[in-house]
């Protein structure tokens, strides 16, 4: 018993040290090197996961040898790819079309800065008032149908922290809270306001109560774009505010120049009765860049065939008159009447004179050929005189036309070229405000 007793007392520690290291050694090669003990189970159960989430079929996932799981793995690994190339050029195409930078603006505190409604803003003049008035720092809102207009008059400011874009026609309501009201919309070519004399006169009537109603509401200010139309064929040259007009009330073109007469009277019926603060402003023949190109008007029909080398056609013998404004001049009158306290009609228009002949005969040197140039018919009720009076304008605003024929008709005509240059409808011709 004492020999037993003797021999475990000698041999228990060794047997307790040898399972002691057993245990030791399982623990410590589990811990540093799992890979090498268990590295084809861990391989398979990471492929399971990754092609699982890509494929969503783990059952099949089990029955893949090694090498089938690694082309697996391959196959998505080359789709995943394709698909993250399909997704950057998207990006690309998005990041072109949305311009990263804008145009420069002005920083205005709150007090200075005025939240500031256009309508038709998408337009042709509306797109230029809308360059100037974010340029200056303030908050504006276009409102448009894009029945003339188009999204890409504006796109340079779509996405800006102070830039609004609400798709409506105004002769539904419009709710918006505003300080200041341009309001412009109307087809201004006789093409687009004949197209569907009952919208144009609903436009320039309702239309404008709307907008006259939602200043008397909010209290903003408002101005009206006039037309010298409302003069119609004058009889008094060249025509100052005071002239009354001469107009053909059902002719093809009352529906414009009576609407717009229409919008006059309501504008000066409102500042009566209800206090409203209107402007109006008569607008003379306008032009640059971001013109419809289809408009029908002298400036695009002359530009359009000289650049194609087409014969310009003039309507009647040509010795008709009519003065043009460079639209960046008629942008600077509106914004001076808004901030004036004069409230009467003001004509807005560049006073020198040509003969249609003539202003045909100036394009064609400027686009350089020497195509020829042809009378044809007249147009009914086609006003043969067109200069505006612009005492007032220098009076009270201190405003006159800065910019010259040739200047404005170079920078028009190279916005008329890259227009018909675009090969692609995605590609699109983006003018940038200075
Ligand atoms: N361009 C000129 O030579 C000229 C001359 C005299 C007066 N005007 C006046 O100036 C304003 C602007 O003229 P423009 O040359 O920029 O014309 P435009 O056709 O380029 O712009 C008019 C804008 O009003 C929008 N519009 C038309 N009807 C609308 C409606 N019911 N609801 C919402 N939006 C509508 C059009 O989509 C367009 O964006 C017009 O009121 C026009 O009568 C212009």
């Amino acid at each position: 018993m004492a020999s037993i007793n003797r021999l475990l007392l000698r041999t228990g520690p060794c047997i307790l040290l040898f399972f002691l290291g057993l245990f030791v050694g399982r623990y410590f090669l589990s811990v540093n090197f799992p890979d090498e003990w268990d590295s084809r189970s861990t391989r398979s159960q990471a492929a399971e996961l990754y092609v699982g989430g890509v494929a969503g079929n783990r059952e099949e996932q089990y029955l893949l040898s090694p090498n089938e799981e690694d082309d697996r793995l391959l196959k998505d690994l080359a789709e995943a790819k394709e698909r993250i190339s399909r997704l950057e050029k998207k990006v690309a195409l998005v990041e072109n079309r949305t311009p990263k930078r804008y145009p420069f603006v002005n920083f205005l505190n709150h007090r200075a800065k005025k939240r500031i409604l256009v309508t038709g803003g998408a337009g042709f003049v509306g797109s230029h008032l809308v360059d100037k008035l974010m340029m200056a720092g303030h908050e504006v809102t276009v409102v448009d149908n894009f029945f003339t207009g188009s999204k890409r008059n504006v796109e340079q400011w779509i996405g800006h922290e102070n830039f609004e874009l609400i798709h409506q026609d105004i002769v539904t309501p419009l709710f918006v809270e505003v300080d200041e009201i341009y309001h412009l919309a109307s087809p201004a070519s006789p093409p687009h306001y004949m197209f569907n004399s009952v919208k144009t006169i609903k436009t320039n009537t309702i239309g404008t109560i709307n907008m006259l109603g939602l200043a008397k509401r909010v209290g903003a200010k408002i101005l009206i774009a006039s037309t010298s139309e409302v003069y119609g064929d004058p009889e008094v040259h060249p025509q100052p505010e005071t002239y009354w007009g001469h107009v053909n009330p059902i002719g093809p073109r009352a529906c414009y120049d009576e609407g717009k007469r229409v919008a006059e009277t309501l504008s000066y019926a409102y500042a009566k009765q209800d206090k409203v603060s209107v402007r109006v402003a008569r607008i003379f023949n306008t032009y640059g860049p971001r013109m419809h190109v289809d408009d029908g008007r002298v400036v695009s029909n002359f530009i359009l065939q000289a650049l194609r080398n087409e014969t310009l056609t003039v309507y009647g013998r040509g010795n008709q008159t009519r003065s043009f404004q460079y639209v960046s001049d008629l942008v600077e009158g509106l914004v001076s009447l808004m901030a004036s306290n004069f409230t009467q009609p003001v004509n807005l228009g560049n006073p020198v004179e040509y003969t249609i002949s003539e202003f045909a005969a100036i394009i064609r040197t400027i686009v350089g050929n020497n195509n020829p140039i042809k009378s044809i018919d007249a147009t009914e009720d086609d006003p043969q005189r067109r200069k505006p009076d612009i005492s007032r304008a220098k009076l009270h605003l201190k405003w006159t036309p800065k910019v010259p024929l040739r200047e404005g008709l170079i920078r028009t005509i190279a916005y008329f070229r890259g227009v018909l240059e675009k090969t692609k409808l995605s590609q699109s011709v983006i003018y940038y405000p200075n």
